[in-house]
């Protein structure tokens, strides 16, 4: 019988993706997938730290885990990602779980087969992090698993060092892949039968800036929309202040590129963007929006928007609140700041206390949800078409997103999925619409 593995993941898209890779090397190691922990031989955490509840979130469940690993030594818990590459991570978790068999860090994830091989011959944990970004690997061996679309790195690291957040720290520097090598995996995949590619990245723009001008952002995307074929191509995240005209211009003259872009704004107030080192105004940011709907009209934008940042006043709140109006976001993920040990945000004086915090970002998801429900319901009657990606059992629905991002849902007796269907939009609730096929 073969060996089986559970993949636990945390966080963004990235390491949505990772966790494919991490998927890729356990089977070709002769492991396969299951559902269930108590079926498993491997579980692996693969983990998060931009927030503090994404962390005690992982702890939490690789601590329940404890009696699993009792009544069954032979289980191995492994453990990476981000929450580990963070300095003094790997000993507290150990101390912590000294269950844990395995922990390694974002640098080496491509080496957890050799670090498979190192537990097998030895009793003790095997514990490596390294310190240093490594080469990039370019084999694909990720197992994919969210068929019709598929993620695609373009770039690791972060060199923005916004003042709040961790991912410099754990995600070193950046590193482009060389853009042949990225137009060969989107060429396999589209030649595969894709049909969405997301392409990954903490800051798409700054693409290529380590490789000499090779190739910019925007002359990647250039190129990849060279095929004739059917498919959408998104990219995520752009970081407002290098998001410029020749990628706007891109975005409104290659048809395969969504009319999406996520141009995550954080907060309304100069003062705290200049404090989050962000390096634009809420007034520039504004600029660019309106430069994207004027060469591209139609386009949406959704946005990350962080409150209660150290030293925040009502009026900085309040500035943010009609940033939101004036762009019309039509959806914005939310968050409440959360202090990162080692980054200069955790240092500030004037951390905000929980209670305002939390008075705030209730404040601010209510406008939100009015905002993307005004949006939904300019849906009603029209037709969309979807990327049929999925089956929803419970509601006995299929699913997929127009190219805004929009869920709409539908009966079919065929399966769908991986087809591109028109729908004509009946009701609508928040962000789902409900649909009936049009053809
Ligand atoms: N590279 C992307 C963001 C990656 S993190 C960018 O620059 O836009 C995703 C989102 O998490 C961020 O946009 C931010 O809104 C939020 N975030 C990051 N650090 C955070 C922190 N310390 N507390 C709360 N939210 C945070
Ligand atoms: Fe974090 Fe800023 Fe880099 Fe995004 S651009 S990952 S928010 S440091
Ligand atoms: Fe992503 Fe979380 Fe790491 S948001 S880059 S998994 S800290």
């Amino acid at each position: 019988m073969k060996k089986k593995y559970l993949i636990v993941t945390y966080g963004c898209q990235m390491n949505v993706h990772e966790s494919e890779k991490i998927a890729g090397i356990l089977r070709s190691r002769g492991y396969e997938e299951c559902k269930d922990e108590k079926e498993a031989d491997i579980i692996v955490f693969n983990t998060c730290c931009i927030r503090e509840n994404a962390e005690n979130h992982a702890y939490g469940n690789i601590g329940a885990l404890k009696k699993l690993k009792r009544g069954n030594p032979g289980l191995l818990i492994a453990v990476g990602g981000c929450m580990t590459q963070q300095e003094g991570a790997a000993e507290r978790l150990r101390k912590k779980f000294p269950f844990v068999d395995i922990v390694f860090g974002t640098h080496n994830l491509d080496s957890l087969g050799e670090l498979l091989d190192r537990k097998a011959g030895s009793k003790k944990a095997v514990v490596d992090i390294w310190g240093k970004e490594g080469e990039i690997r370019e084999d694909d061996y990720s197992f994919r698993t969210s068929y019709p679309n598929a993620w695609v790195n373009i770039m690791y690291g972060c060199n923005n060092f916004c003042s709040y957040c961790i991912v410099p720290y754990v995600r070193g520097r950046e590193r482009s892949r060389a853009p042949e090598k990225i137009s060969e995996e989107v060429d396999r995949l589209i030649d595969g039968g894709y049909k969405e590619i997301t392409l990954l990245g903490q800051n798409v723009n700054s693409y290529g800036n380590d490789r000499e001008g090779e190739c910019s952002f925007p002359q990647l995307l250039r190129r990849l929309c060279r095929r004739e074929d059917k498919f959408r191509l998104r990219f995520m995240t752009s970081n407002p202040k290098d998001f410029g005209e020749e990628l706007v211009r891109a975005i409104a003259e290659c048809p395969q590129i969504c009319h999406l872009v996520h141009l995550p704004v954080q907060a309304g107030s100069d003062r705290i963007l200049k404090l989050m080192n962000r390096k634009y105004t809420a007034a520039e940011y504004l600029r660019k929006v309106e430069l994207l709907r004027k060469y591209v009209p139609d386009c949406q934008l959704t946005t990350d928007i962080m409150v209660g940042f150290p030293t925040e006043t009502e009026e900085d709140f309040r500035a943010t609140l009609s940033l939101v109006r004036e762009a019309g976001f039509s959806t914005a993920f939310t968050f409440v700041y959360s202090r990162r040990s080692g980054t200069a945000a955790a240092k500030m004086e004037g951390q905000i206390p929980e209670s305002v915090q939390k008075e705030r970002i209730m404040r601010l998801v209510e406008l939100v949800n009015e905002q993307t429900r005004e949006k939904s319901a300019c849906y009603r009657g029209r037709t969309i078409e979807i990327l049929c990606e999925d089956y929803d059992e419970k509601k006995g629905l299929y699913l997929g997103r127009d190219e805004y991002g929009r869920m709409g849902y539908f009966r079919s007796e065929k399966n769908r999925i991986g087809e591109f269907v028109r729908l004509k939009i009946g009701e609508t609730s928040g962000v789902s619409l409900m649909g009936e096929p049009a053809d």
